[in-house]
C-alpha cells in the first residue's frame, strides 16, 4: 500500500491525512474481497524499514494502527473476517501489541475472509526467524536436516498455512518489492499501478483481477503450442 504521502504532498496536506484516507481504501479493498470471495488477503501497512521514518510519523503510525484496530473488530466480525497480523510485533508500544492480540483473538473462529496485516515485517526477517525456528528444532533433535524440504520449511514462515499467493499488487508507480512477501511471492503474478493507495479502490482491485485472469501461469512448465 504505497503512495500516502504523495496523495498527500500533492494536495498540500500533511502525510498522516495520506495515511488516514489509505485507511479508507483498506475499508473498500477489504469488504470488497470479503464480498468475492477472496481466500487471504494480505496488506504490508509497515515495513521493517518504516520505523526509520522521523519519529513523529511513526508513532502517529502506530496511533492510526491502534485506533483503526479498535474501531474495526466488531465489524470484521460481522463479516466473517478472521485476522492474522505477522511481523515482528515487539517494537511496537504495549497498547498496540495488547490490542492486536485481542483483535485476532476475537476473530480467530472466523471462515470467511483471512485479513493478514504484515506489521514491522520484512521478507528477509520473515525467511531468517523461519531459519531460526528449524535450526533450534533441528538441535532439540525434534527434525533431521536431511528431512527439511521446501514444503517443511514454509510451515515455519509467517504466512504458513495460508494459500499460495497468487496477485501481488502495488501502488503509486514503483516497480519493486521492497522487502515484503520474498518467499511466498515465487510463483505470484504482479501487478503494478500508478493508482496512489489512498485513491485505490473497488474498481482499482477488479482492474487488477481482471488483468490477472487474463495472465498464463505456466509455473516453468513448457507450453504447449
Ligand atoms: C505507504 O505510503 C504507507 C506506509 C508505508 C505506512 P507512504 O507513506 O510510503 O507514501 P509515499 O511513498 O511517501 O507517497
Ligand atoms: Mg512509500
Amino acid at each position: 500500500m504505497d503512495g500516502n504521502g504523495r496523495w498527500a504532498s500533492g494536495r498540500g496536506l500533511p502525510r498522516i491525512v495520506g495515511h488516514q484516507q489509505g485507511v479508507r481504501a483498506v475499508r473498500s479493498v477489504v469488504k470488497a474481497c470479503g464480498a468475492m470471495g477472496v481466500k487471504t488477503l494480505t496488506l504490508f501497512a509497515f515495513s521493517s524499514e518504516n520505523k526509520n521514518r522521523s519519529t513523529e510519523e511513526v508513532s502517529l503510525l502506530f496511533k492510526l494502527f491502534l485506533t483503526v484496530l479498535k474501531q474495526e473488530v466488531k465489524k470484521l466480525n460481522k463479516h466473517n473476517v478472521r485476522l492474522k497480523i505477522i511481523g515482528d510485533l515487539s517494537l511496537f508500544p504495549e497498547d498496540v501489541q495488547q490490542t492486536a492480540i485481542e483483535a485476532q483473538a476475537k476473530l480467530s473462529d472466523n471462515q470467511g475472509l483471512t485479513l493478514v496485516i504484515a506489521a514491522n515485517y520484512g521478507g528477509q526477517w520473515d525467511i531468517v526467524q523461519a531459519t531460526k525456528q528449524v535450526v533450534k528444532a533441528a538441535i532439540n533433535g525434534h527434525i533431521n536436516p536431511e528431512d527439511i524440504t521446501i514444503d517443511s520449511f514454509q510451515n515455519y514462515l509467517s504466512l504458513a498455512g495460508e494459500p499460495a499467493v497468487d496477485l501481488l499488487i502495488r501502488s503509486s508507480g514503483e516497480l519493486r518489492i521492497s522487502n515484503f512477501l520474498l518467499w511466498d511471492v515465487a510463483y505470484s503474478e504482479m501487478y503494478f499501478t500508478d493508482t496512489l493507495w489512498p485513491d485505490f479502490d473497488e474498481v482499482e482491485l477488479n482492474k487488477a483481477i481482471e488483468n490477472f485472469n487474463h495472465r498464463d501461469r505456466r509455473y516453468g512448465a513448457r507450453k504447449e503450442y
